[in-house]
């Protein structure tokens, strides 16, 4: 079972008590997908600092360990980016972050915040995105 190692166990904390989780009034961008496999929902808000870069981001939905951890986890990452480099953030820089295998289901679950963040990125920017993680 994937939640029997070091790595599991941070997941489910990330889970259990997440991060940077709820809706961001007044943000500058946001997004709203789900998870065809399961439906289930997630959003990410994005607010900007005078830099222009992420001062804040947060996730709200609901979902598996799995998919909660994945956005707590990105949300951090998100903080000091531009949305240039939000928008090109690939299947890799999250996997990386969780550190364990994945099914094909489970990959989606994984992915689900990385789409909406990227959605939510290029959108304020006013571009289409071409590199969408879950496909
Ligand atoms: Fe729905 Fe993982 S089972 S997001």
């Amino acid at each position: 079972m994937v939640y029997d190692t070091l790595q599991g166990e941070i997941i489910l904390d990330y889970y259990r008590n997440p991060r940077n989780k709820g809706v961001l009034e007044n943000a500058d961008a946001h997004a709203h997908d789900s998870n065809p496999l399961c439906g289930d929902e997630l959003a990410i808000f994005l607010k900007l600092g005078p830099d222009g870069r992420i001062a804040k981001a947060t996730f709200d939905g609901k979902g598996c360990a799995i998919s909660q951890a994945a956005a707590g986890m990105l949300t951090e990452l998100l903080v000091g980016k531009t949305l240039e480099q939000a928008a090109r953030l690939a299947k890799d820089d999250i996997l990386k972050l969780l550190g364990i295998d994945l099914g094909p289901s489970r990959m989606k679950c994984a992915l689900l915040s990385l789409k909406v963040a990227k959605l939510a990125a290029y959108g304020k920017l006013g571009k289409e995105m071409a590199d969408d993680p879950m496909k």
